[in-house]
This record gives structure tokens, sequence and C-alpha cells, in this order.
């Protein structure tokens, strides 16, 4: 049977205001502030590409990369860090940029091993939120969508089969529960 086109969640324009409003909130709460922005590789590059050029201020990247599925759809649980920041966080002001929250194991992993570096605040943004899996309880700044459980993909986000980061809306299979 053919398979059925993804359904657009989220369209590029929605996603394009909602980054924006996004990136005029962050601005304002670091106003006259420094910040070093921490996207979360891979699901995040796409995000933090369009929301970090719409910040205004002094704004310096280290990318972390984290991986917790494999090749799984579902949470494995295990976090690893496959890429660690290059620069020192103590004293700095850190911005973790996210993709999607799920049960929140990942970001947690995450905030708790930035924390432990002595940074001088640390704050978290995510495009997505699906806060009906999750296990454990993670502070986000700020959230720019809360979506229902459903595997989404494109905007960066992987997909089932991969080759789906490059779609410029963010999708789902409208039978992926069927496959
Ligand atoms: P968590 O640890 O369960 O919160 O999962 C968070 C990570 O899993 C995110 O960084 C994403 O990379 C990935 N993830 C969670 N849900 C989805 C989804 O629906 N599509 C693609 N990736 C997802
Ligand atoms: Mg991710």
């Amino acid at each position: 049977m053919d398979r059925p086109q993804p359904e657009v969640l989220i369209s590029a324009d929605e996603l394009d205001a909602r980054v924006s409003a996004l990136a005029d909130d962050i601005s304002r709460a670091f106003e006259g502030v420094e910040i070093v922005a921490m996207p979360l590789l891979k699901g995040a590059f796409v995000f933090a590409a369009d929301l970090l050029r719409r910040i205004r201020g002094g704004v310096s990247v280290e990318f972390l990369g984290v991986s917790s599925y494999g090749e799984a759809t579902e949470s494995s649980g295990e976090v690893r860090l496959t890429l660690d920041a290059a620069a020192p966080l103590a004293g700095r002001h850190v911005l973790i940029v996210e993709d999607i929250v799920d049960t929140g194991l990942t970001l947690a992993y995450i905030q708790k091993l930035v924390s432990s570096r002595d940074p001088a605040s640390v704050r978290t943004v995510v495009l997505l939120d699906k806060p009906s899996r999750r296990q454990t309880d993670v502070e986000l700044t700020w959230v720019g969508f809360t979506i229902p459980d459903r595997f989404v993909f494109g905007y960066g986000l992987d997909g089932p089969g991969g080759l789906c980061r490059n779609l410029p809306d963010i999708v789902a299979h409208p039978s992926e529960s069927d496959e």
C-alpha cells in the first residue's frame, strides 16, 4: 500500500511567525547581557539558525551533541553526549536551544550537565513540547508550540527512514501508529 502523504501540523509560515515572537521575548529577557546559545544537535539546528539570527544582542554559540533515540522512534531513556562544548560556561548566561521535549530525559540530562559547570544562569527554549509523555520534570523557559503525542519531523527533526530534516514544515504521518 502507498504510504500516506505526511500531514502538515505546523506550516513554515506559522513556524516563522512563532520563531520571531520567541526571539523578541528572548531579546527582551537578555537585554544588555551576552548569551551563550547551546543548540542540541542534531534536531535543533534549523530552529537555532532561524532563532539566533533574530535575537538582538551578543550571542555566541556552543553546540552540544546528544543521542537518545539511536535508530528508534521512541526514546531509549539512555542519553549519550556525542559532542561537548569547546568553551567554558562558568559565569556565563546559557540559553539551551532544543527542538522537542518528549519524556524530558534528554533535556534533564543536559540541564544538569550545563548547571554543573557553574554558569551565571541557565534558560531553555524549546520549539515543541509533547507534555503527555513526560517522565521527569524539566523547566522550560520558552515553548514554541505544545503538540499532541505524535511523532513529528521536518524543520530539523528527523523522521522514520531519515532524509526528513530538510522539510520546511513540521509534519507527521497520518497513520504512523498503524505501521
Ligand atoms: P526526550 O528525551 O524523550 O524528551 O526526547 C527528546 C529528544 O528526542 C529530542 O531531542 C528529539 O531529538 C527526539 N524526539 C522526541 N520526539 C520526537 C519526535 O516526535 N520527532 C523527532 N524527534 C523526536
Ligand atoms: Mg533532539
